[in-house]
């Protein structure tokens, strides 16, 4: 059911004052202030209400200084030209201008084709869309630029805007072999080299453990500007975020419908019914109102559509911890905890 606009208008209201109160918290904060009373837990906030300061309605700010959109369209289940020009016209049209990849997704040319083909379409040109794509755990390490260049020419596009390490782990390797951190490390080399000559406008990883950002913050001469890992009300990540907040790094949302398991969970449909949404909504609208940016993956264009409708309502505070004590550390996707 459709939410009136009263309730549309009260819901931008508090979206606004919100962040009014954010902004005017981190102007409150003086250095000195913060010197005598700065305690992990103080610190921890203040950096979440920083990057919700720097997140306007539709878009968080890279360490880079890009504007990243907090919807893009996850493409992992798009495959062949058809299905993705129909999927990237729904897209454009709902007023998505972000679109996530891989080469492992076997779709990046498929991609490229359709946005020079749409853009036009929308009055679009190539600065006006953020492409996300990733190196595939087969080329970790020493193919990394092989890997990378290929994603760069099937896609096609110029440059990519921020591309990703997928996996913390090398194809055809045992998860703890000690191969595993060096091949990292020379991937890292070389998208900051790729970085460092445009190609590649913003660099980051993906399923990356605490462990393993640690390790890469350590060693990195480039900070990675964005951690992708699978986010939703069973799996909050409270410590990885903690972490990203603190070096700078962007957290971001994978698989937040848990593959669609979600849509059925109880709490999440008496949470939806509440705010007169689809589940899909409230599971989106409880990330992006964290500041954190999400990629839905659907085919269905009134799916698409109705995954980007997320800025004409909010959660209250209520709801979002009602949803937040689903946390159970349960993980749809790939775990990667036990990459060496
Ligand atoms: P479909 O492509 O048929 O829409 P996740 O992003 O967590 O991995 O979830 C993706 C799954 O959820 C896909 O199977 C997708 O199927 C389904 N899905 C995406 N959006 C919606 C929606 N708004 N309502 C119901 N199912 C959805």
């Amino acid at each position: 059911m459709e939410v009136g606009a009263g309730e549309r208008l009260q819901a931008v209201k508090v979206a606004e004052h919100h962040s009014d109160n954010v902004l005017k918290m981190t102007k409150q904060s003086k250095e000195e202030n913060r010197a005598a009373y700065e305690t992990p837990e103080t610190k921890y906030t203040r950096s979440l209400a920083q990057m919700s300061a720097s997140c306007d309605s539709r878009c968080v700010v890279l360490n880079t200084g890009a504007r990243m959109p907090l919807v893009g369209l996850g493409t992992y289940k798009l495959r062949g030209s058809e299905q993705v020009h129909r999927a990237v016209d729904a897209a454009l049209a709902a007023g998505y201008r972000a679109f996530d990849s891989a080469a492992v997704y076997s779709n990046e040319a498929d991609l490229g084709r359709a946005l020079k083909e749409l853009m036009p379409k929308y009055c679009l040109t190539r600065e006006d869309v953020f492409i996300t794509s990733k190196l595939g755990p087969k080329d970790q390490g020493d193919r990394a630029l092989e890997g990378a260049l290929h994603s760069l020419s099937e896609l096609d596009l110029g440059y990519i805007d921020l591309y990703l390490i997928h996996w913390p782990g090398t194809q055809g390797k045992v998860v703890d072999d000690k191969r595993n951190p060096g091949n990292r490390a020379q991937s890292w080399a070389t998208l900051e080299d790729l970085h460092a000559q445009g190609k590649l406008k913003a660099i980051g990883v993906s399923n990356y453990t605490l462990a393993h950002m640690k390790e890469l913050i350590q060693s990195c001469k480039v900070r990675p500007a964005v951690l992708q890992v699978e986010f939703h009300p069973q799996l909050c990540q409270t410590e990885l975020r903690r972490v990203c907040a603190e070096y700078g790094v962007c957290f971001q949302a994978y698989s937040s419908l848990g593959q669609g398991d979600l849509l059925t969970d109880p709490v999440v449909l008496e949470v939806a019914k509440k705010c007169k949404r689809t589940p899909a909504q409230t599971l989106l609208r409880w990330a992006v109102q964290q500041g954190v940016p999400v990629l839905p993956k659907s085919s269905n264009p009134d799916r698409i559509k109705d995954n980007a409708e997320l800025f004409d309502f909010s959660l209250t505070d209520n709801d979002m911890d009602t949803l937040s004590a689903l946390d159970c550390e349960h993980r749809y996707c790939w775990d990667p905890s036990g990459v060496a």
